[in-house]
């Protein structure tokens, strides 16, 4: 029997179903509220709306639990590579040793990039972030792939979804390139996906890379960390979006302007700033703690908080025990570790901190393998969109498969000036 809710208002009793999903948590179903009582409901954030049913990611954060179709986080981390966990997300389980193998097949063949993509580099000032690149670049794919955007043809979404991860680390890479002078590479097909993209990144036409494979590795298992996280900012984006039909190019481009905020994914790269701040400036962490805590201070300390954990991120642990393993391999010593273990010592000991179940979340620890293994800091973001994508292209694809499917459309309630008349210019006092 479907449980129910009581909604009682202006002398009127309104049943609205309590729906279940599979780990227990349950949502009142309000579709009929407008049309029954002629109500709607207000939920700055979306803090407890939920828009869709999704049998992709699960988290739990009061617990601290993340699972990708059903897979413990820290499993993927420890067993699985990239490829296999972007399959698991599109496809809802794991692959056989053939799907693999034909998946990265599939993605092999679409590295490239068109060679009049590859001239858009060259318009965009050197300074720029390469977020705005990224986010231009993947949409002026949908101009190149014309009769591949319908997005409820199963066979051109399929090849949309391997050209962008084939394409999108080759775009984030040509983004650096561009920004220091150098030219574009060629991808190798016979790398993997990390390696790949680490050779994009940093051999130059006269001198090849030599792939370090723990760094391949580490870059490999933040990928997997950051591959999906259920209805966050950037997802919803793609999901809205998405939801008014137009092509998958243009709805992940969106995802990544959604993603570049400072309270979302950049903050990454926020972390890494206040950390050299502190360095720099010789600051004392426990006084940097008060300033953020202090009401008066717009300051916040990055890489700590999260919407839906008050626990700790299970993914900032994985990343944490990689950053020293990472560091420890490649015998670097690296002071912004040394800040960030210390701040987060503090502030875990610290009642602010406490009282309001902030914990540090996947981007505290982040930064700091990015940097020891020579990504500059402004492309932190960037290697969250390629972590990212696949979680993207795989919600993007459930709701397309959803049979109840509408365009989201948000509500309001309406607070400006009722109606009145125009006042010719020169009438006004
Ligand atoms: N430093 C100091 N205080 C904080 C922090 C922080 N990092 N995060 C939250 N708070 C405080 C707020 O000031 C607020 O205090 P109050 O109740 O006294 O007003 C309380 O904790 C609740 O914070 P909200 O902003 O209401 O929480 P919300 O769920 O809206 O925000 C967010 C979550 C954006 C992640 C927030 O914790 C934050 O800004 N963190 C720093 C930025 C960051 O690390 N973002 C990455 C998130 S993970 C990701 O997107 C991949």
């Amino acid at each position: 029997m479907t449980a129910k809710a009581e909604l009682h208002y202006d002398g009127r009793t309104l049943e609205l179903p309590v729906i279940e999903g599979s780990e227990k948590e349950r949502a009142i179903d309000i579709s009929a509220l407008r049309k029954e009582l002629g109500l709607i409901t207000l939920d700055p954030g979306y803090v407890n709306t939920g828009s869709c049913r999704s049998a992709i990611t699960f988290i739990d954060g009061e617990k601290g639990i993340l699972r990708y179709r059903g897979y413990p986080i820290e499993q993927l981390a420890e067993r699985s590579s990239f490829l296999e966990v972007a399959w698991l997300l599109l496809h809802g389980e794991l692959p056989t040793t053939a799907e693999l193998q034909s998946f990265k097949e599939d993605i092999r063949l679409h590295t490239m990039l068109h060679e009049d993509v590859k001239r858009f580099f060259g318009a965009f000032p050197k300074k720029a972030h390469p977020m705005a690149i990224c986010a231009a670049v993947i949409g002026a794919l949908s101009t190149f792939y014309q009769n591949f955007l319908d997005p409820n043809d199963e066979g051109q979404s399929n090849l949309s979804t391997h050209r962008l991860l084939a394409k999108v680390p080759t775009i984030a890479a040509y983004a650096f390139k561009h920004s220091i002078g150098q030219p574009f590479l060629y991808p190798r097909n016979d790398l993997d996906y990390a390696s790949n993209f680490l050779h994009l990144m940093f051999a130059t036409p006269c001198e090849e890379y030599e792939i370090d494979p723990v760094v391949a590795k580490a870059l490999d298992l933040l990928l997997i960390l950051h591959a999906d996280h259920e209805q966050n900012c950037s997802t919803s984006t793609v999901r809205l979006v998405g939801s008014s039909q137009v092509n998958l190019f243009a709805a992940i481009s969106s995802g990544v302007a959604a993603l570049w905020g400072p309270l979302h994914g950049g903050a990454n790269q926020a972390v890494i700033e206040m950390l050299q701040q502190i360095e720099s400036e010789g600051l004392d962490g426990k006084r940097f703690l008060e300033s953020c805590k202090d009401k008066d201070d717009t300051r916040r300390l990055m890489g700590f908080g999260h919407r839906v954990y008050k626990n700790f991120d299970p993914r900032a642990k994985i990343i944490k025990k990689a950053c020293f393993e990472v560091l420890d391999r490649l015998g670097t010593k690296n002071k912004m570790l040394d800040i960030a273990v210390e701040l987060e010592e503090v502030a875990l000991q610290d009642d602010y901190f406490i009282s309001r179940k902030l914990y540090p979340n996947v981007d505290f620890y982040s930064g700091i393998i990015y940097q020891a293994i020579g990504i500059p800091v402004n492309m932190f973001t960037v290697m969250f969109v390629l972590g990212r994508l696949p979680g993207w292209i795989s919600q993007w694809k459930e709701m397309q498969g959803d049979a109840s499917k509408r365009i989201g459309r948000p509500r309001q309630v309406y607070t400006g000036a009722t109606e009145r008349s125009y006042v010719p210019i020169d009438e006004r006092g």
